[in-house]
């Protein structure tokens, strides 16, 4: 029963995340939002050329395509006498070439544009996990990590669209609607006026009502999605609904959803009615009212045939095009807050990593270690106190275990010792220097975790040992995975090590991972080892066996180990027992059995009854 309301809790979750694709939020267009939005000027530069040919070439296609419409008005151009003129084949030949040259224009303008916005947002894309990828640990655990994937990749896809189509829209709209307005006006300054008061008002009309049945039938299809994530969830989860004898309810509460879809569903077919009512009087009727008025100055004697046959297209364009800026304004806001989003990011601190091929003298670890006093509080939750007034000398190559109940910081002090999050100074030291003065990557590059959550990456089994030492030969993998008592299964695929594990391992049981983990750790041959339940997914057979590897591996560096079952620590110089984040007995096996009622004897007790 656990199992399908575990089932239920996952799908509901899951079924949520797919709806919340959220978009970028709009931003109002003020001189900080343009200045954020001028950054990204850093990425176009190398390429600027190139966008500059293609300005040029967008520039021409605009253009040509403000001549269509006054060409094809000289087609049926009448002369004084009434008849049609003498240039038509002629007038036909210019109105080729113009559309030629059109679209020779247009498509280098999209391939040039396309060439710099993929250029461009590649280098982008790469600076921003570059960037991600040196933040601390701290970053990570306020975010989560999904969202943060999402939300990035849905920011430059938007960066893409604005860079590729709405700038280059913007652009021609507003060298058809100004050369438009002026063509139009030189042919009648009248039917211009009077055009511009009726047609583009009902082009922005018709763009927002547009849009908005458009918003109402997403909202329709999200409410679709969420009733069948009920169907799913309870046919899923059938045996808690039968079991519970919930049937009745489900029932009701699919009923209130179809009601409300149904509701929702007709309210946007009433406005797709009007929409169309709308066209129809609206659109038409403002176009058939510019006629009209033209006729009326055709018949005063001031237009003629031609003219007004162009000077109702260029109407059309230009209505259209002022119609199709607001759609490019809400668009180019839309940009405006994606770069906000992504920039904001670039204002987080990175980790200084850096990788020395050598490490400095004085950086390298002799293996002592001492806490002195030290107090952590995560970053998140700065009121607790996870680890208070630790006292702890390590001496170099010996083996330290750590035991205490679950929660009690064990986990903490290993990442406090690696510096994936950072303890204050003055309390922690490394041979005779703060924790604090060392360079990241360089300490980091003498420590070796096995952590407790162990994290595979897609790939085979040799690449994820090798990420112990990138470049490892092939036989320090094998040596690596031998010792670490791997190479018992690993033999058994038919793969060897080039098995695949699957997406973070899944392919492998939790006892293969952990040796896979620990093979990594060989490989690395750190001066400090950290082993935080490293055996405990193992069984007893082959625990002996990972044991026998580990501490082989043990030998001539300084351990720490974190182990709930004491029979793996049992032979460890120190014993440390933690509670509640403080040290209560410190010892070595048997002088910590000796306690009479001491902590580690009563742990001990209760695993051995
Ligand atoms: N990233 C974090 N942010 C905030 N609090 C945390 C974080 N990680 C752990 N804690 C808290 O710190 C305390 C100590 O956690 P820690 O993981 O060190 O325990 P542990 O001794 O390793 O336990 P276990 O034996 O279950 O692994 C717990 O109360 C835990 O809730
Ligand atoms: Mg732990």
């Amino acid at each position: 029963m656990g199992n399908t309301s575990n089932i239920l809790q996952t799908k509901r979750i899951g079924s949520k995340s797919i709806g919340m694709t959220e978009e970028p939020p709009k931003k109002k267009i003020t001189r900080k939002g343009l200045s954020t939005a001028f950054k990204l000027y850093k990425y176009i530069k190398p390429y600027r050329k190139e966008y500059a040919i293609g300005l040029f070439f967008l520039l021409g296609s605009s253009l040509s395509n403000l001549a269509f419409p006054k060409l094809l008005g000289d087609l049926i151009k009448t002369d004084e006498s009434g008849t049609l003129g003498q240039n038509i084949n002629q007038t036909a030949l210019i109105l080729g070439v113009v559309l030629i040259l059109q679209s020779i224009f247009s498509y280098f303008r999209v391939v040039l544009f396309v060439n710099v916005t993929e250029k461009s947002l590649a280098g982008l894309r790469r600076a921003t996990y570059n960037h991600l990828i040196k933040l601390p640990i701290k970053f990570f655990e306020s975010k989560r990590v999904g969202e943060l994937n999402s939300r990035i990749s849905s920011d430059v896809t938007l960066l893409q669209e604005t860079m590729t189509t709405t700038l280059a829209e913007f652009i021609r709209q507003i060298i058809i609607i100004i050369g438009g307005t002026v063509l139009l006006a030189i042919t009648s300054v009248k039917l211009t006026l009077f055009m511009l008061v009726i047609l583009p008002p009902t082009m922005v009309m018709a763009r927002f009502f547009g849009r908005y049945i458009r918003r109402l039938s997403k909202d329709v299809q999200k409410k679709v999605a969420d009733s069948n994530t009920v169907i799913e969830e309870t046919l899923q989860g059938i045996q808690s609904v039968k079991a519970y004898t919930n049937e009745k309810i489900e029932i009701s509460r699919y009923k209130k959803l179809t009601e409300s879809i149904a509701a929702l569903g007709m309210k946007s077919g009433k406005y797709r009615g009007a929409f169309s009512a709308f066209i129809i009087l609206g659109l038409f009727g403002a176009i058939s009212a510019v006629v009209w008025q033209g006729s009326r100055l055709m018949l005063a004697g001031d237009l003629d045939a031609g003219d007004l046959f162009s000077f109702v297209i260029y109407s059309v364009f230009v209505g259209g095009n002022i119609g199709g800026l607001a759609g490019v304004f809400a668009n180019i806001q839309k940009f405006i807050g994606a770069t906000e989003d992504l920039f904001e990011l670039f204002d987080e601190n990175e980790e200084n990593i850096q990788t020395p091929k050598n490490i400095p003298e004085k950086y390298r670890l002799r293996g002592a270690i001492s806490f002195k006093n030290l107090k952590f509080a995560y970053p998140k939750r700065p009121n607790i106190d996870v680890l208070k007034n630790i006292k702890l000398n390590i001496q170099p190559n010996t083996m330290v275990a750590l035991a205490g109940t679950s929660g009690a910081g064990k986990s903490t002090i290993a990442s406090l010792l690696l510096m994936l999050h950072y303890p204050e100074k003055q309390q922690l030291f490394y041979d005779d220097t703060d924790i604090r003065d060392f360079p990241i990557s360089v300490l980091r590059k003498q420590i070796a975790l096995v952590p407790q959550d162990i994290f595979l990456f897609g790939g085979t089994i040799r690449e994820n040992i090798s990420y112990g030492k990138p470049g490892a030969t092939n036989d320090q993998i094998i040596i690596a995975a031998q010792k670490a008592n791997a190479m018992e299964f690993i033999d058994r695929f038919t793969e060897g090590l080039d098995t695949v594990v699957g997406e973070r391992g899944t392919q492998l049981s939790g006892g293969q991972r952990q040796r896979i983990a620990i093979a990594r750790a060989i490989l690395k041959n750190p001066r400090i080892l950290i082993l935080d339940e490293a055996t405990s997914s193992l069984d007893s057979a082959s625990e002996k066996l990972v044991q026998d590897a580990l501490n082989e591996l043990m030998k001539g560096r300084t351990s720490i180990v974190i182990a709930h079952r004491l029979s793996t620590i049992r032979n460890a110089d120190q014993i440390v027992v933690l509670e509640h984040g403080e040290i209560v007995e410190t010892g070595s096996h048997y002088e910590l059995l000796a306690k009479e009622d001491g902590k580690y004897k009563n742990l001990s007790d209760l695993q051995l009854s």
